[in-house]
């Protein structure tokens, strides 16, 4: 874990010394838990935004898009349950004065049972080597047994004081636990408070009266408010989708974790309207579909799982988490919820309006049911690059062609120990293909410009004639170019240059005629779409 930890506190660091994210009004010494993308990091981010935008409204005829305002009426919060629900339980330690999610420390408690089981397991699968029967140590071990016996209980005591909204049995847990606040040390606890997440701020002048508003805290209501609109101007039938990207803020008590937990962050929401029973079929399909989507980008099956909830939002009756295997554990990426009529009909009974649909198949009216899909653009970013980074030992045996018969022009790579490759999908890498000159005279730059200009209205290319080619590689390799194309004296002659591919650093010597065909077929999004 502390090895994973410094891999993180890595990422971190790389992500801002090569344009990825940074922190938002750093020369005023930065503001807490809000970050800004950088010129790398916009682009990943925009890629993110048009793969999951483009497999809702291309892949599904029957799911639109919309883009809704971030003022709403302030009503739409008091039915959507946000003005009286949408709270975290927070607890504060009086020698630190830090403050904490109850909620969150017991799960951490939780997980460290768990790292326990699994710590256990790790030790005894090296002593045993290959006879080890995993099944049969964890059902019998008694330290496993005895972990397992306490993150049951645990987990049982910790989903009902939840569902019981009973903040004095949290601060219970947590003194039962023996929970220490991680910076004092201390189980100097005070009380467990509700804490609502939403911002606010005045629309209008004081002198004409002016009306509180909130910052929306999720993007789904927007689609809510719009499903007639959309309905009818589209003439939508159910089952039908309505996509939105867009804005979300959250005044998050513990905003930690870099981009994972931010109080300005990006959603990318879908609601999906069904007829009323039909909802938990469709809600086990949205769950497949969106687990395809994630594992068709090859950062590994395994980095994901379902994690599903314990304590039901107060308008769903299904719930599941995607989780993505970040550098500090697994944690939710996407929210899928069952929310049932709650939203539409809340609304019809706050506005006064009548949110219906006249199913001509059934020959009645209804409020439809909701299937939610729910991804924050940053968790996805984040997990990307978490599942994208890599530190390698470099290996120059690319540059001797001995592996592959093609590589017949190598170019030398560094011979330094390591380097930081960001293993980034090739469709959604920030830049697809960086074009270098050998050096920067007898023709090849103008030889690498035009190639570049014929392929930069498709791609995101870069230029780089500064340094020895090795540096330029190490430079696409930290920030994900999956191909570096690199021009040198014989291209001027046979028009043919060498790529060199990021992942395993072989290099090709191929036709200029034949690159853009050569690079298209993995970096085509219609590709990667058909996949899921
Ligand atoms: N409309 C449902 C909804 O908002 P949620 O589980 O609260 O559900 C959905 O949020 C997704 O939004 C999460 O899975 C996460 O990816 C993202 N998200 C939520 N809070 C966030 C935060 N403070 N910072 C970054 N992303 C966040």
């Amino acid at each position: 874990m502390a090895q994973q930890e410094e891999v993180f506190k890595k990422l971190i660091s790389h992500c801002k010394e090569y344009g990825f994210v940074f922190p938002s009004s750093e020369i005023y010494d930065g503001l807490g838990a809000v970050y800004d993308y950088g010129q790398n990091g916009v682009e990943l981010k925009n890629n993110i935004k048009k793969y999951w935008w483009d497999s809702m409204t291309l892949l599904n005829e029957n799911v639109v898009g919309i883009d809704s305002a971030i003022f709403m009426h302030p009503t739409i919060w008091k039915a959507s349950g946000h003005v009286d629900a949408f709270n975290d339980p927070l607890i504060d330690n009086k020698d630190s004065k830090k403050r904490y999610r109850a909620d969150v420390l017991i799960e951490e408690q939780i997980a460290k049972y768990e790292d326990k089981i699994n710590k256990e397991t790790e030790k005894a699968a090296k002593r045993f080597g290959e006879a080890f029967d995993e099944q049969k140590f964890r059902e019998t071990n008694p330290r496993v047994l005895e972990n397992e016996a306490k993150k049951e209980a645990l987990h049982t005591r910790f989903a009902k004081a939840l569902n019981d909204g009973n903040l004095e049995e949290l601060r219970q847990i947590i003194i039962d636990e023996e929970i220490v606040c991680p910076v004092s040390g201390t189980r100097n606890w005070t009380e467990v408070r509700q804490f609502n997440l939403m911002f606010s701020t005045e629309m209008g002048s004081t002198a004409d009266g002016a009306t509180k508003i909130y910052l929306r805290p999720e993007t789904a209501q927007g689609i809510f408010v719009n499903f007639l609109n959309v309905q009818k101007s589209g003439r939508m039938k159910i089952p039908f989708g309505i996509a939105q990207i867009g804005k979300a803020f959250r005044n998050e008590i513990v905003a930690r974790q870099f981009i994972f937990r931010m109080r300005e962050f990006e959603q990318m929401e879908m609601q999906f309207f069904v007829r009323p029973g039909e909802e938990l079929a469709w809600f086990e399909k949205w769950k497949q579909t969106r687990m395809r989507w994630h594992k068709a980008l090859g950062l590994g099956d395994k980095k994901y799982r379902f994690h599903d909830h314990d304590k039901l939002a107060h308008y769903a009756n299904a719930a599941t988490d995607i989780e993505f295997e970040m550098p500090f554990g697994f944690k939710e990426v996407e929210g899928i919820h069952s929310r049932t009529d709650f939203d539409l009909s809340s609304h019809e009974k706050f506005s006064g309006k009548r949110i219906q649909f006249f199913d001509p198949e059934l020959n009645q009216s209804y409020v439809p049911y909701v299937i939610e899909t729910s991804i924050g653009v940053d968790r996805m970013f984040l997990s990307v690059l978490a599942g994208a980074y890599s530190e390698e030992v470099a290996s120059t045996s690319s540059a001797t062609g001995s592996s592959a018969a093609e590589v017949t022009a190598p170019v030398a790579e560094p011979v330094e120990a390591t380097r930081v490759v960001l293993k980034i999908p090739p469709v959604l890498a920030p830049v697809k293909l960086a074009v270098l000159p050998l050096v920067k005279k007898d023709g090849l730059p103008e030889k690498a410009r035009e190639i570049m200009d014929n392929l930069k209205f498709e791609y995101h290319c870069q230029y780089d004639e500064k340094d020895s080619i090795g540096k330029r590689y190490r430079r696409q390799d930290a920030i994900g170019t999956p191909y570096c194309v690199t021009v040198d004296h014989d291209s001027l002659v046979d028009n043919q240059v060498t790529i060199r591919y990021r992942d395993t650093m072989q290099q090709e010597r191929v036709p200029v005629a034949q690159l853009e065909q050569i690079i298209a077929e993995k970096l085509s999004m219609k590709n990667l779409l058909k996949t899921i």
